[in-house]
């Protein structure tokens, strides 16, 4: 009998691996607006999985991590027969997580700006006044939000967090996010991406916090190509704009049904995400793909 994920979430879909162990797999399905479109982008479940991978990584000496492998060898073996895991899973430690999302923005932009321009505080806290959309923030900040089960998560204030989690965890947990978005921010900056903003999940692992879930990907983040940057503006993002200007021009009222998807719109979105696995690792795909699922 194939095995049935254990939790299926939008994007990607989660099984149980034994008491200490879950196997994440990431789809090809793909949002945009809020929004899953009917068609899938092939391989973006790859560029995700192999861009967390890069991440846990590079990122190992600023917090311990719940990866273990994407070698499909060493999954157990009922879960090896499911279909179509090269280069899209991985088998990661269960971790208690935490009840709250580890955002860290380094940009002031989205749902920040827009509390900004009605109060002028991010998260509560106020800013210096007369700030533009997508400024630089004087130095990068740990803004957490709601886990929400459903619905949208709320961006909250880290006294609210310190009540849901308790503040020697969230003081912990806003050292680890800084420290981890400033090494992987200076990274990305190196190759001519800004991570303006992104989420973190963190949960414990033998008592210890440790980096959860995916990791600096185009779905927890917002990348933003320097060449096309401009203070004031709403910056194209680096791996949707193609997707979002299409479904824009399309009039589209970001209501579901999305419209179909023409072959030259999926291709050249599946393009991008491609591009951002290149440019953020300086790997190619194509490496990607040889390497993920044998060695590790
Ligand atoms: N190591 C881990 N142990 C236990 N839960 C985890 C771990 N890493 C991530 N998670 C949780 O798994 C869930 C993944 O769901 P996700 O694929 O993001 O779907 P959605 O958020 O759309 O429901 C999240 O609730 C996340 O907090
Ligand atoms: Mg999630």
């Amino acid at each position: 009998m194939t095995p049935q994920p254990a939790h299926s979430g939008k994007v990607r879909d989660i099984y149980d691996a034994g008491d200490d162990h879950l196997l994440f797999v990431a789809s090809d399905r793909m949002s945009a607006f809020d929004v899953v479109m009917a068609e899938p982008i092939p391989d973006k479940g790859r560029v995700l999985t192999g861009l967390s991978v890069h991440w846990f990584r590079e990122l190992a000496g600023a917090a311990p991590s719940h990866f273990v492998t994407t070698e499909i060898a060493r999954f157990p073996e009922e879960l090896r027969e499911l279909p179509d895991l090269e280069g899209r899973s991985m088998l990661v430690r269960k971790a208690a997580m935490l009840e709250v999302e580890c955002i860290v923005r380094g940009y002031l932009t989205g749902s920040a700006w827009k509390e900004y321009r009605e109060r002028g505080t991010m998260h509560g806290v106020p800013l210096p006044a007369g700030m533009r959309e997508s400024e630089r923030l004087p130095e990068p900040v740990f803004t957490p939000s709601t886990k929400a089960a459903q619905g949208h998560d709320e961006n909250i204030t880290v006294d609210e967090a310190a009540s849901i989690v308790g503040p020697d965890v969230i003081k912990r947990a806003a050292e680890i996010s800084l420290a981890l978005y400033q090494r992987g921010a200076a990274l990305a900056a190196e190759r001519g991406i800004i991570m303006a903003d992104t989420k973190f999940e963190l949960g414990f692992i033998d008592g210890e916090l440790a980096l959860c879930d995916e990791v600096l990907t185009p779905d927890s983040s917002r990348f933003w190509d320097i060449a096309t940057y401009e203070v004031g503006t709403t910056p194209p993002s680096f791996d949707k704009q193609p997707l979002r200007d299409w479904l824009e021009a399309r009039g589209w009222d970001k209501q579901p049904p999305p419209p179909p998807l023409p072959d030259d719109v999926v291709a050249a979105t599946r393009d991008r995400y491609i591009a951002a696995y290149e440019r953020i690792t300086g790997e190619s795909f194509d490496r990607w793909l040889r390497v993920a699922s044998s060695t590790q």
